[in-house]
């Protein structure tokens, strides 16, 4: 571990409480042991390998009840201001809004069926909503037994309090945002102290309460985070993270691109390195892209084969079983399209009548029919293999 890293947690842990808190999260010999039985038997399959595409019927309108997978951007608020972050570029005037609860109503027909609900999207904090706790409350109501409710966060305003509220309503994961530790800082402009003690308060509520929640992290993988990822692994493995996230990097600016790692002979070495790493701590490092080139097929959701081959399967199955439905009531097919769309849910408009209107209908047929949009090519999944 991290020498540095070392050295703030046994910092923290100097005081009483902490000492406490460090009793509850050091993982014992038996929690590890049970843990690894858990992971070879793959008990943390996430939503999105679930959900396989073949059984969609293209051509025809596409019930409701095809939507696996729903992201709610609950509020576009948000506490801190990461450099690498493309919220930064978005204009101010629209950046504090939240979801009328009218509009979280409209989507219960999706949430009935669906997979896998997360109420985060891809330019606000979730914990900075009034609403989290009374939407969460909304989805439970309604969504079927054993789907999945997720939050992605940066865990800087998680407290005692809304831990166990989240606890309380049975919240499925939280995914945490935690690039490097000695990058951190100077990306996120906030000390990872703060989240740190976050993190460890939220292990000890969970043994305190035997919750089910399970806490991942998102990793962003850009060339000045990369040298920590295994000090991230160390540290995902003492609070007992299930998984780890290696997103790459996807450059905010021309001046962000010498960050990215996609192909990179060093990187991926270290890449390697971290995944063995990972492994032998019985810790699954989830890629979202093929950096080994093994696979034909780009993490789980790109059939990269359809455009060779010319079959009748979409390059990516994310317009077939995924709405993003932002605060202003957008829904987009995924955040590759943010500010391109013009269906709005309102109060005149139904979900139904965008999941089957003129923009998602021309998407899919162009996906089956092994057509790549224009705004496709930005896609860090595809851009690889068509550039
Ligand atoms: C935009 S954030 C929203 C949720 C929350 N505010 C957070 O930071 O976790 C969603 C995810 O995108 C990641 N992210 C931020 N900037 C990125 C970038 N330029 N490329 C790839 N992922 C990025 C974040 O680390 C986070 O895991
Ligand atoms: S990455 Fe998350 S926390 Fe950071 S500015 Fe973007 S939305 Fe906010």
């Amino acid at each position: 571990m991290d020498k540095r890293l070392k050295e703030k947690i046994e910092s923290i842990v100097q005081n009483e409480k902490m000492k406490q808190i460090a009793k509850f999260v050091l993982p014992s010999p038996l929690r590890r042991e049970i843990k690894k039985i858990l992971v070879k038997r793959n008990v943390n399959v996430i939503a999105r390998e679930e959900t396989p595409c073949e059984d969609v019927e293209y051509d025809s309108a596409t019930p409701i009840s095809h939507i696996k997978r729903m992201q709610v951007e609950i509020t576009n608020k948000c506490n801190l201001k990461c450099k690498m972050c493309h919220r930064q570029k978005l204009p101010q005037h629209i950046l504090n809004q939240e979801i009328d609860l009218k509009l979280v109503e409209k989507l219960i027909p999706a949430c009935q069926n669906a997979d896998y609900i997360s109420l985060s999207g891809p330019s606000g904090e979730p914990l900075c909503s009034n609403n989290l706790l009374n939407i969460l409350d909304l989805v439970n109501h309604y969504k079927k037994d054993g789907s999945l409710t997720s939050l992605n966060t940066n865990g800087i305003l998680l407290n005692e309090e809304l831990i166990k509220n989240l606890f309380k309503r049975q919240l499925g994961m939280i995914i945490v945002s935690i690039d490097g530790v000695r990058s951190y800082e100077s990306l996120r402009n906030i000390d990872f102290t703060k989240l740190l003690i976050n993190l460890l308060a939220f292990r000890r509520i969970k043994l305190e309460m035997n919750s089910i929640t399970r806490m991942v992290f998102n990793f962003v993988a850009m060339k000045r985070t990369l040298p920590d990822l295994l000090d991230i692994i160390d540290l995902a493995h003492f609070l007992e993270v299930t998984e780890v996230n290696i997103i790459p990097l996807s450059p905010p600016s021309e001046e962000w691109k010498k960050e990215e790692i996609i192909d990179d002979t060093f990187s991926n070495e270290m890449l390697k390195k971290a995944k063995g790493y990972a492994e032998a701590r019985g810790l699954r490092l989830i890629f979202w892209w093929d950096f080994e080139k093994e696979n034909k097929q780009f993490g789980s959701n790109i059939r990269v084969s359809a455009a060779e081959e010319k079959i009748n399967t979409p390059l990516c199955d994310f317009p077939f079983n995924y709405i993003m439905v932002t605060p202003n009531g957008k829904v987009w097919p995924c955040c590759g399209f943010y500010g391109t769309l013009e269906s709005s849910l309102n109060e005149a408009t139904t979900l139904d009548e965008i999941w089957n209107g003129r923009e998602y209908t021309e998407l899919r047929k162009k996906l089956s029919a092994g057509i790549i949009p224009s705004k496709c090519t930005n896609c860090t999944l595809l851009r690889k293999k068509f550039n």
